[in-house]
């Protein structure tokens, strides 16, 4: 089994890697796995790359690095021939980022090794939608009638399409926020400006704007004013209300950088669950995922 997108993922499957990511976070002592993951990163990452394999070894496995520049992609070798390699060498699952919107296509047929998908282009981002429900639910205990708010470059954002859709399927409501030339009219996910819903939301879901995926600088210009989270804004949330961001942020632009660390800015703790998490991804994929833990405990998440 590959994880590639969150529709692979029904909800029982959601709710097991919850709590099983719990289970690790309140118990660091977790079962120790012998073998290695490759670590196959052709864009740039700090989170996502030191995250998985923080949990890789945590987990117990040896971790394969790949650097692009290194490698014999720089001699033409493709993303195919340089997996397969991967797979040869004998790794018991490959974790990949790529530029390329859905470039697992060529894979996954052919790759029997779990492939995580650590995020493809404008695609997905299926681990880092994973924490984030993860956060929220340490939050809010439920998602069903939690009034979340997706604010940002939209149409850019392989975080937004994730957890847009799959939180919908979980029964929270939805509404996207940003600039109107970077929403997404495929997603079918109501837009309203975010004056307009600041106040009512429960969670505020920042935004990265995209630089690597477009040329639109000058539309950034009064950003933070126009579309971001001012200390103004800030104020008209509910008092229970939680900010995240999946980060890197831009200080000043999505967010004003006195609030990337308040009270109920979650972004830190976001970074902090994407380990757990990421284990509990490599746990369901190598080891099965069914743990006595989640055989007994008594549903509750969605
Ligand atoms: N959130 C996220 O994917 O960050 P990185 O690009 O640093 O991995």
């Amino acid at each position: 089994m590959h994880l590639l997108k969150m529709s692979d993922l029904n909800q029982s499957d959601i709710e097991r890697i919850i709590q099983t990511a719990e289970r690790f976070k309140s118990n660091s002592d977790c079962e120790k796995h012998q073998g290695f993951i490759a670590n196959l990163f052709f864009e740039p990452s700090t989170r996502t790359k030191l995250s998985f394999e923080m949990a890789e070894k945590r987990s117990g496995y040896q971790t394969i690095d790949f650097l692009t520049e290194s490698s014999s992609v720089q001699k033409g070798e493709s993303l195919y021939d340089t997996v397969k390699t991967v797979e040869s060498l004998g790794v018991s699952a490959i974790v990949i980022r790529h530029p390329k919107d859905r470039y697992y296509k060529e894979l996954e047929e052919s790759v029997q090794v779990p492939i995580i998908n650590a995020g493809d282009g404008k695609g997905e981002h299926p681990s880092q939608c994973l924490l984030d429900l993860y956060t929220i639910y340490e939050e809010f205990g439920r998602f069903n009638g939690l009034n979340i708010l997706i604010s940002g470059d939209i149409l850019h954002s392989r975080v937004a399409r994730s957890n847009a859709l799959t939180l919908q399927r979980l029964g929270a409501n939805i509404t996207v926020s940003g600039p109107s030339f970077w929403q997404d009219a495929e997603l079918g996910i109501p837009y309203a400006p975010i004056d307009e819903v600041i106040h009512k939301c429960d969670v505020l879901i920042l935004l990265r704007i995209q630089e690597e995926r477009h040329d639109l600088k000058e539309e950034q210009r009064d950003y933070l004013t126009s579309y971001g989270l001012t200390p103004e804004r800030e104020q008209q949330m509910k008092t229970e209300s939680i900010i995240m961001h999946p980060a890197p942020v831009n200080r000043g632009v999505e967010i004003a950088s006195e609030l990337v660390e308040c009270q109920r800015s979650r972004i830190f703790t976001q970074m902090n669950n994407g380990v757990y998490i990421r284990m509990a991804i490599i746990h369901e994929l190598l080891q099965g995922g069914v743990t006595n833990e989640s055989i007994t405990k008594k549903c509750s998440i969605i």
